[in-house]
């Protein structure tokens, strides 16, 4: 079993989906209170080591004690800095970025060999920051560790995601060769239908029961009537923009637009509540996106369980990698540590602190088609069959 750090991990959507390709998410380090309550309270079956604690003044020497790390996956948050930034000790940013490296170096750090392999993700727009010159010094600072690298923008709809989100991924690898996953096929791209129709109405206090289950999130955001009766007048799809209202809010292109049944949603972001952020109103009822329909559209699972109060939730949703697209990356760089000879570090899981049944697979909804089920089901059993054999 490859195991894994999460670094600024956050809710945890990027370790959800690199538990569901099989890999054992050993440590995570994020500064937040509330999201590392959220990634603990998801990942508490293993033995986790997880630190709240900002990077730039974490003990990396706390690490010694995973006695080795095979994945670093996460990126630093994504302001952008520059060469000179990297050079000026007073840059937090860059400190951020040179903590990432220093692990990827394996320096001060007794029994740590350096990874094998990282995945790196940040914002798009990384690729177009001073002419691309942010992204020319982070491949630089990358490749000296003595990484392959391989670098792509992906679409996470074309990875079973019901939205649309475009995500700059580095994937550095000791080793040549490495391959990003292909696309789902077109039938198993999601909608916004496929992702939240199941819901019924919202509730005052948010619990609701699906399928039989009681799933939490799903009260409506709290909107003026006046802004309700404003957003009754937009149609499916439509924006505040087309309708030429003379007395309606200033509005930009995205703003007070309704999202589309047939279609995935745009980019879930920390504002989803509120009908002035991008398209984030409801295709049919007069509100913003709840808690449980942006966490689906993310796909993260009904069960996942969020902390903190309703912005700080918000936040680590929006600001998630989403699971499932984390997993397709997993199992392709699962398969390139595997096809490399790359040997799974003796380690077994302690005793008793297996996965529970029920937390495995994770899915997006109860009513993934039985195909995703089986194929996740068989990674898991995979996995367990490989501790075993530890
Ligand atoms: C984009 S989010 C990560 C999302 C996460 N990868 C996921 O999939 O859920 C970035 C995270 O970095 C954390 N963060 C920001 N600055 C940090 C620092 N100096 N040290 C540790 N964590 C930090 C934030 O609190 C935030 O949760």
């Amino acid at each position: 079993m490859y195991r894994v750090i999460d670094l600024f991990s956050g809710a945890g959507g990027f370790s959800t989906g690199m538990a569901m390709a099989g890999f054992h998410v050993r440590a995570s380090v994020e500064s937040d209170e509330n999201a590392m309550a959220t990634f603990k309270a998801n990942h508490p079956p293993v033995d986790l080591m997880a630190f709240r604690w900002k990077i730039e003044s974490f003990p990396m020497i706390m690490l010694s004690f995973t006695k080795g790390i095979d994945v670093v996956v996460g990126g630093p948050p994504c302001q952008p800095f520059s060469d000179a930034g990297l050079q000026n000790p007073l840059d937090e940013r860059a400190h951020m970025f040179k903590e990432y490296i220093k692990l990827l170096n394996g320096v001060e750090r007794p029994h740590f060999n350096p990874p094998s392999a990282f995945i790196f993700e940040n914002v798009e727009g990384l690729t177009r920051v001073r002419g691309g010159e942010d992204l020319r010094t982070i491949h630089r600072a990358l490749a000296d560790c003595g990484y392959h690298l391989s670098t792509q923008v992906l679409n996470a709809h074309d990875y079973g995601v019901p939205q649309r989100r475009r995500r700059l991924i580095i994937v550095g690898s000791k080793y040549p060769g490495f391959r990003f996953p292909e696309p789902v096929a077109a039938n198993e791209r999601r909608t916004l239908r496929d992702a939240i129709g199941d819901l019924p109405p919202t509730t005052e206090t948010g619990e609701i029961e699906v399928d039989g289950r009681i799933v939490t999130g799903h009260k409506a955001p709290s909107h003026s009537e006046n802004l309700v009766n404003l957003i009754a007048r937009i149609p499916e799809g439509g924006r505040l923009v087309d309708l030429d209202l003379p007395d309606a809010p200033r509005a930009f292109a995205g703003s007070y637009a309704r999202l589309r049944w047939d279609r995935p949603s745009q980019t879930i972001t920390s504002s989803f509540a509120k009908p002035s952020s991008a398209r984030c109103i409801h295709p049919t009822e007069n509100r913003a996106l709840t808690v449980r329909e942006a966490a689906r559209l993310q796909s993260f699972p009904d069960d996942y369980q969020f902390h903190g109060g309703d912005g700080s939730i918000r936040l680590q949703i929006g600001n998630a990698v989403p699971p499932l697209l984390a997993m397709h990356l997993g199992l392709a760089l699962r398969n390139h540590l595997e096809e490399n000879g790359v040997p799974f570090q003796d380690y077994k899981l302690p005793e008793g602190r297996s996965i529970p049944e029920e937390k495995r697979p994770w899915c997006l909804t109860y009513k993934q088609d039985e195909k995703f089920k089986e194929m996740l089901a068989e990674k898991a059993r995979e996995a367990v069959e490989l501790v075993t054999d530890a």
